[in-house]
Parts: structure tokens; C-alpha cells; sequence
């Protein structure tokens, strides 16, 4: 298989040094005070106080430090370079503890030698990571005995929607079950409308959801809760409509597809 970091660590180098300044993350009102988590994941995670919590691809942090505000003794991961000196940054700027480390998440055992109450990671994860079973391999072993595994993540089928799709016609533009490596030329971030000077190739996978409870019950996790929501953190099509709380909907009267997934695993 061909090594698809290089291209994709310089992909993400480049939005970390956009999004710490894009309307989307809204850096000024979390160092404000804002928390850049929604009630899902806050749900999900229960109480964190007082945890020591594992956060992988972390991005520039600010979910990260949003989870240390609430108590939680917090490790973020993340293999941009950019991405985690803006996270350490910021921890230090605003005084949260925090410890960020710039590692690619299947590699992470060989790095950090300790386990966590909780491994958490969300919103834009999977389609990075070339190999599920590994992944779930990475997170047993990082979870303490008892401990919490917790994904927010886009769910398979908005993935594989044709970019294209219109309202009236919505379409497969991936395929599903395919584990071979996606070359996709980006052009621009989901993060604001202003495309890059020079679109950037970029490496995906799409992951059917069997792969991702594979990868965890391969772990020896059990798997407690999973549940399918019709919004999703970003607007994955133009024409989708936002609500008050910043999700994104298809409009009203379209057949109903789901767009986010959240499961929640114990490491028995
Ligand atoms: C969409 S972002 C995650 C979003 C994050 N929840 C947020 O909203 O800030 C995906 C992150 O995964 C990281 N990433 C991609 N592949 C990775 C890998 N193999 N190991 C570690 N981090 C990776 C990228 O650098 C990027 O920061």
C-alpha cells in the first residue's frame, strides 16, 4: 500500500493554519470561555471530572481543551505538526492543562506507555485511517480495564452521498464496502467557502459500519450504546439548513438518511 501521510499530514498542516482562524472553529469565543462541544458528545461522555481522557485526532485542540475545562486530566493526539502546535498554544495561552503529542493514531502504543478512563475521538476520524481493526487494536490498548471508549462520527452512508447530490436526488457517489485507498483532489476545507490557491490530493477510506464494530469488538470492547441521528456538524451539502444549535439538517419533506453515528464501547 502506498504511504499516504505525507500528502495527507500536508493537507491537514494547511487547514490547522486556516481553521485556527476560521469563523467554523471560533477560536476568539472559546478563549472567551466557550465550549466548543455539543450535548451529543457531552451526553455520550457522562461525567468527566477528575478522568484522565485520551482524545485522538484531536485537530488544534479547542474539543480537547473544552474537555479539560470541564475536569477531565486531557491527552490529545494528532500526526499535523501545525495542528497540535496551535493546540499546545493555546493550552498555554489560556492556562488549561493539556498535553498534546503529534503522533499517527495507529502508531500511538508504541509512543505512550499509560492507559486512560477514557478514549474519545469525533466528527471527521475514520475516513483518515487505512486500517479499523488496527485502530481498535490502539484503543484497547490504551484503555484502562473498565475504561470508556466514545466515537461522534459521520455515519458511512453521508460519506458515500454523491458531493453532487441535489435535494430532489440523492445519490451513491462511493462505493460502501470498498477498502481501497480513495485519491480525491481537495480544493478547498469544509470550514469556509474560500477555495485553496492550489487544490491538494488527498488519501481516504470509507469504513461500512461492520468494519467499525469489527475493529472493536476485535479489541475485546464491549459495545454498549449506538444510535443514528438525521444531522450532522457541517454542512455536507449546500442546500442543507442549519438550526439554532449549529446542526445541520437535510430540508423537511426529503426521504430520511442518517448522517452522524455516536457508539459508546467498555474495555471489560
Ligand atoms: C476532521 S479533523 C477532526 C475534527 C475534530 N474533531 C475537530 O472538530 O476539531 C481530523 C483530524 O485527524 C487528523 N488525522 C488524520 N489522519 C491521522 C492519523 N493517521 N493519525 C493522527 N491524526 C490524524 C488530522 O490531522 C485532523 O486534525
Amino acid at each position: 500500500m502506498s504511504d499516504h501521510r505525507p500528502a495527507n499530514t500536508a493537507y491537514w498542516n494547511e487547514l490547522a493554519t486556516i481553521h485556527k482562524d476560521a469563523a467554523f472553529y471560533d477560536v476568539a469565543s472559546f478563549r472567551m470561555g466557550k465550549s466548543t462541544l455539543h450535548d451529543l458528545e457531552l451526553e455520550e461522555l457522562g461525567d468527566i471530572r477528575g478522568k484522565s481522557l485520551l482524545h485522538l485526532q484531536c485537530h488544534i485542540g479547542v474539543d480537547t481543551l473544552s474537555l479539560a475545562r470541564l475536569g477531565a486530566r486531557v491527552t490529545g493526539v494528532d500526526f499535523s505538526d501545525k495542528a497540535v502546535s496551535v493546540a499546545t498554544e493555546l493550552s498555554r495561552e489560556l492556562s488549561i492543562d493539556g498535553r498534546f503529542i503529534q503522533a499517527d493514531v495507529l502508531e500511538l502504543p508504541r509512543l505512550l506507555d499509560e492507559q486512560f478512563d477514557i478514549v474519545y475521538t469525533s466528527y471527521g476520524v475514520l475516513c483518515w485511517l487505512p486500517d479499523l481493526m488496527k485502530w481498535g487494536q490502539v484503543i484497547g490498548k490504551l484503555l484502562k480495564r473498565g475504561g470508556r471508549f466514545v466515537i461522534v462520527e459521520d455515519h458511512p452512508l453521508a460519506y458515500v452521498l454523491d458531493d453532487d447530490c441535489q435535494p430532489d436526488n440523492l445519490k451513491i457517489g462511493f462505493p460502501y464496502f470498498d477498502e481501497a485507498m480513495l485519491t480525491i483532489t481537495a480544493k478547498g476545507t469544509y470550514a469556509t467557502d474560500i477555495p485553496f490557491e492550489q487544490p491538494m490530493e488527498i488519501h481516504e477510506w470509507t469504513h461500512p459500519l461492520q468494519d467499525i464494530f469489527a475493529g472493536l469488538l476485535g479489541a475485546g470492547l464491549r459495545i454498549d450504546s449506538f444510535r443514528e441521528y438525521r444531522k450532522c456538524a457541517w454542512k455536507r451539502f449546500p442546500w442543507m439548513v442549519s438550526d439554532d444549535n449549529g446542526w445541520w439538517h437535510l430540508p423537511p419533506n426529503m426521504l430520511s438518511v442518517p448522517l452522524l453515528f455516536s457508539l459508546t464501547a467498555t474495555k471489560e
